[in-house]
């Protein structure tokens, strides 16, 4: 990444937080937080200007609003006080569409919308990224190289961000819980609580590797795991009777409905 870019932060809690940690080192960064504690803290350990919003928006490029979004209509009033012509604002809230951020900020304003995810706190997110109205290739690619420092990245249309919320944004949820289904499964059988925790995660892990290293799919791979009348065919006829993807089906549909149901458009 280029090393000259000017990045205002605004907002640097969990997700803030985790893009500072990624790209201030190359870049030159200033935040805007509310929290008195988070300013010392974020002063102390990373160096970075801590300032107020105008400040913030007068001297630097590119500004990142990663405030939540009920509080984007306060942010949005106050910024469009400030002098924004040839700004690129890259929102990463959950809902808020950009053409909201450009009819509260008028003035043909540069809008790129992302929908990040929480293991980029340990730089392995997935952000979906997408150009507003006005923001052009270039900007794109810089908000995609800015992304790439905490994960990967994927360009989607902006009709899609509200799939993308359900399967990516609110995913790692998914699994923190098949971990603490499996972990529980696995304690009723018997094993301890950290033999339980250590098989699981580690399952995970190498099955993911493997998945990620190889030609064969995950349907392919479920298959060679899978002797005819064997144990883990016992489970996975639970798993159908269950109906298990159907369920994934349901829940995914229900968290796009409520994602459409929340955004500010
Ligand atoms: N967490 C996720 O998994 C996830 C995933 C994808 C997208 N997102 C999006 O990321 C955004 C941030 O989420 P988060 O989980 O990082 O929230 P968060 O931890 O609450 O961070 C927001 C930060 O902004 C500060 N803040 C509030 N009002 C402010 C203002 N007027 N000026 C400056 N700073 C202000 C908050 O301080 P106070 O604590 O003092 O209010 C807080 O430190 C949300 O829009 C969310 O939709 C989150």
């Amino acid at each position: 990444m280029k090393k000259t870019n000017k990045i205002a932060i605004i907002g640097c809690g969990n997700m803030g937080m985790s893009i500072l940690v990624g790209i201030y080192k190359n870049n030159k960064v200033m935040v805007c937080e509310s929290d008195p504690k988070k300013k010392q803290f974020l002063k102390r350990k990373y160096k970075v200007t801590v300032c107020d919003l105008r400040t913030a928006i007068d001297d630097s490029q590119i500004i990142v609003l990663a405030v939540k979004p009920q509080v984007f209509p306060e942010i949005l009033e106050a910024i469009k006080a400030f002098s924004i012509k040839d700004k690129l604002f890259v929102s990463i809230a959950a809902g808020i569409t950009t053409s909201y951020i450009e009819k509260e900020l008028g003035k043909n304003v540069r809008v790129i919308r992302t929908m990040p995810n929480l293991p980029v706190q340990v730089k392995q997110g997935i952000t979906a990224v997408c150009n507003g109205k006005n923001s052009n290739d270039k900007d794109l690619s810089l908000v995609i190289d800015i992304f790439n420092e905490i994960g990967a990245t994927v360009v989607v249309e902006e009709k899609m961000m509200d799939a993308v919320t359900a399967v990516s944004g609110s995913g790692p949820a998914y699994v923190f819980l098949f971990v603490e289904c499996m972990v529980k499964a696995a304690w009723s059988l018997g094993l301890d609580e950290s033999a339980s925790k250590e098989l699981v995660l580690q399952t995970l892990k190498g099955s993911l590797s493997l998945l990620e290293n190889s030609d064969e799919d995950a349907s392919v791979l479920r298959a060679k795991v899978t002797s005819k009348g064997g144990t883990t065919q016992a489970a996975l006829e639970v798993f159908a009777k269950e109906k298990i993807e159907k369920t994934f089906k349901t829940a995914l549909l229900s968290a796009k409905k409520r994602a459409k149901e929340l955004s500010r458009r």
